[in-house]
């Protein structure tokens, strides 16, 4: 079967299409996928899986090492050996960009905007940022919840400019690595995830747990779920991608991530008929805003930490553990559905957050 009219494509078959994109890399795969079988038994509902995103192996693990392997052959392509990128100050993209960078003999350059009251000492990702010998440029982000477009340009223009002074060739990366921006002209990262849900079919498959009905995640620059929701459309399992925001409205961010998506068949040359229903975004738990801890994020670490051993972060992985507890509370799941929930990483931020979060422990 081709999928020239909406039709599915074999597995092999995406992974062929794959394989015409440049790679190197970074990351330890397939990452683990196993069964939360206390959360499941607990919760008695749907059956709970996890993709551990966190163990990707790179610096301390997350979706973006997988993004990266995609991105850093474009950066070597174009002859760089700077990569400027951009992100707020306990940014993960920016932490795995720089750990990448460096296994690359490729220089960091990071531009950190604080746009939430988070102190700027060394701690979480920003401590390991100065381990890897990032050069940091520390900014205030401006007015409002984003970076403010000026403030960036600027900002990039000033290190781009810098970058020539010293005589090397800066390659400028979009946050996230997934928006086509900067010198990336291709939505190389979300390419990752389409690859990450072929791996997780044949996990799936291997385990007799085939087909998963909806994969769960935090989502903030979209790729992500671009790539995931490309690659379930053409798998044709009927396997639905539920996005949860940690920052932007659903309804702005939805044509976001189809935008993406849509960039991602193009360069991969499918025409799956994938259009906005395909893409669920649910933004109601991003509750008091980006970053902001509350007492249901810090009690969703918790018990994922208390009944699976795993630890999960105050501001991505958090956010989607609270929807997914509160969508199996609302009846959303059957109780024969297979959920997954992607862990994406970003656990260095549990540091920096300490105080807020230690507010919402148990005496
Ligand atoms: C830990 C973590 N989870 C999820 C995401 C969202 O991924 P994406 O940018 O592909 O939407 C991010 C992005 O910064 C992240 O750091």
């Amino acid at each position: 079967m081709d999928n020239q009219n909406g039709q599915s494509l074999t597995p092999k078959k995406l992974k062929a299409r794959l394989e015409g994109f440049s790679r190197v890399e970074l990351i330890h795969s397939p990452t683990p996928f196993r069964k939360l079988e206390r959360l499941t038994r607990e919760l008695s509902g749907p059956e709970i899986f996890v993709k551990r995103e966190d163990m990707t192996g790179l610096g301390f693990g997350g979706n973006k090492s997988r993004k990266l392997e995609y991105i850093i052959p474009d950066i070597l392509a174009k002859k760089a050996d700077v990569v400027i990128t951009y992100a707020s100050l306990q940014s993960n993209w920016c932490l795995q960009t720089a750990a990448a960078a460096r296994l690359f003999g490729v220089i960091p350059l990071l531009l950190l905007f604080k746009t939430h009251d988070l102190p700027d000492e060394l701690d979480g990702n920003l401590l390991l940022d100065h381990i890897l010998g990032a050069r940091i440029r520390i900014r205030d982000g401006g007015p409002g919840k984003f970076i403010d477009e000026a403030v960036l340009e600027e900002a990039l223009e000033e290190a781009i400019n810098e970058v020539r002074e010293w005589g090397h060739t800066p390659y400028v990366a979009p946050v996230g690595g997934s928006v086509p921006g900067g010198d990336m002209d291709r939505p190389l990262g979300a390419l990752a995830y389409v690859d990450a849900l072929l791996e997780m079919h044949d996990q799936t498959e291997q385990e007799g747990v085939a087909p998963i009905d909806y994969i769960i995640h935090a989502t903030g620059s979209g790729g992500t779920q671009a790539g995931l929701a490309v690659a379930a459309k053409v798998l044709g399992q009927g396997t639905k991608v539920l996005g949860i925001s940690v920052i932007e409205e659903a309804k702005k961010f939805r044509g976001e991530v189809l935008s993406i998506a849509l960039d991602t068949e193009k360069i991969l040359g499918l025409n799956t008929g994938l259009d906005a229903d395909d893409i669920v975004v649910l933004d109601e738990y991003i509750r008091e805003g980006y970053g902001i801890v509350d007492q249901d994020v810090a009690d969703a670490v918790r018990r994922m930490a208390m009944l699976e051993g795993i630890f999960i972060d105050p501001v991505y992985t958090g956010k989607a553990f609270v929807a997914l507890l509160d969508l199996v509370d609302r009846g959303y799941f059957k109780p024969t559905d297979r959920v997954v929930f992607l862990h994406t990483g970003g656990t260095p931020a549990l540091f920096p957050n300490k105080s807020r979060f230690t507010e919402f422990l148990p005496g």
